[in-house]
């Protein structure tokens, strides 16, 4: 009998999990869920390994500490094992080191049964904790917290270190310094659902942490290294993520790992500049245009240009280099009245990466309308990328005169990148009247 070939795996045994609290370090207890069944996580990384949401608690001589909730979906298993460890009148501080709905699911309700707890989060969380707890929000009991601030438990303390961007505004890691723990929410986690949770335990997790660094961390990778910069002195030996496994072996490895995910490979401070040239071409136009625009940007001197056909390879190694670049522009033939699927590929991609203040441009052939270039533009604006130059579109074949201006059109380009001309930018208004 042949194999059906939509048959369902059936779950691989790791994703069975302790039914109950898990101790992480003296009285401090894992209590989050395991969702080993996600396969999309925020619609747009694929999770192969599922996930798991990390809560933790922390009892002291004078109360205990809820770190971070879970999703609403497993707000059962969390409140489980929860009560398992602590009543919900000896909750006395609510800690929220992040807001996004995968940590903060269980809040409102952990707010209505545990009403004298105070809320702990950084300023930037609090319009999202507003939204969360609507009404209840006038009524709780919250402090925003920030590098400084502590919550006493009697014997024991929280202290708080603002870390933003890793992965919101909001973000921030609480360090328990006689237990040597750090609760990093998202920084450090992986989407890697095993039910053994700790490091030296699980499966090998290492592309999960590498994955989740590309494609939650890395747009905001000088904001990861500044919260390293932070955390490295701490002498801890448990870093303790909101997802995936307890780092509790080689937490010092993990945080080395990141740094190099975190560092760029080429010197920030290079005086060589970067521009690099991608394009599709239809019937070649656009791959004329796209080769005059290279060769009068290499005419600029401290510029180093180069030229890819986005057909030519997947889009992930692009984006290594685009990330390194100063400046990029795109060509695409207009195809009805738009830009080519390869290059929303591509476009789509970046925001993978920090683009902020890159320069950017677009360019193309089309035969009608060319609707194209202007998209693209727009998508790159959207991207907080700098425009300085109008896109260049030629209808169909390129005549010599148009080859000239797309090698002057990357000379301008050149410049803009060495300041050897007075810097500009479009805007979408002028765009728009184009
Ligand atoms: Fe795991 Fe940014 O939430």
């Amino acid at each position: 009998m042949s194999v059906p070939p939509f048959a369902l795996r059936p779950p691989a045994p790791r994703t069975t999990g302790p039914d109950g609290p898990v101790e992480v370090a003296p009285g401090v207890n894992w209590i989050g869920a395991l969702d080993p069944g996600l396969r999309s996580f925020d619609v747009i990384l694929k999770t192969s390994n599922g996930t798991t949401y990390n809560s933790y608690l922390v009892r002291g001589s004078e109360g205990v500490a809820v770190i971070d909730t879970v999703k609403a979906d497993f707000t059962d298993a969390f409140f489980k094992r929860l009560e398992e460890v602590a009543r919900y009148d000896e909750i006395r501080y609510i800690v929220l080191n992040h807001l996004e709905p995968d940590h903060t699911g269980a809040v409102p309700e952990l707010v209505r049964r545990a009403p004298q707890a105070e809320i702990l989060l950084s300023p930037r969380g609090l319009p999202m904790l507003r939204a969360l707890l609507g009404d209840a929000f006038e009524g709780a009991n919250v402090r925003p917290v920030t590098t400084g601030h502590n919550a006493d438990l009697g014997d024991r303390k929280l202290e708080f270190i603002n870390t933003p961007y890793v992965h919101w505004p909001d973000t921030q890691c609480t360090w328990l310094a006689d237990a040597r723990v750090l609760f990093t929410c998202d920084l450090f986690g992986s989407h890697f659902c095993d039910g053994r949770l700790f490091e030296d335990q699980v499966d090998d997790f290492r592309l999960a942490f590498d994955n989740y660094f590309d494609r939650i961390m890395r747009p905001f990778r000088s904001f990861v290294t500044s919260a390293l910069d932070k955390i490295e002195p701490l002498d801890f030996t448990t870093l303790a993520p909101a997802h995936g496994p307890i780092l509790n072996n080689a937490p010092r490895d993990w945080l080395a790992r990141t740094r190099l995910l975190a560092t760029p490979r080429r010197k920030a401070d290079s005086a060589e500049k970067v521009l690099l040239i991608f394009y599709v071409s239809a019937y070649g136009s656009t791959a004329q245009l796209a080769q005059a625009i290279h060769d009068g940007a290499e005419e600029e001197p401290g510029v180093r240009v180069s030229l890819f056909d986005l057909e030519g390879s997947d889009i992930g190694p692009f984006l290594d280099l685009i990330e390194e670049a100063d400046g990029i522009a795109i060509g695409t033939p207009t195809i009805n009245g738009d830009a080519v699927r390869t290059v929303w590929d591509m476009l789509a991609r970046l925001v993978d990466i920090e683009t902020k203040g890159k320069l950017g441009a677009a360019f193309g052939s089309y035969g009608w309308s060319g609707e194209a270039v202007r998209l693209v533009e727009a998508r790159l604006q959207g991207l907080k990328m700098r425009l300085p130059e109008p896109g260049l579109r030629v209808k169909l074949h390129p005549s010599p005169e148009e080859l000239e201006e797309g090698r002057s059109y990357g000379r301008r380009l050149a410049q803009q990148l060495t300041g050897t001309a007075a810097p500009r930018e479009i805007d979408f208004a002028e765009l728009a009247a184009r």
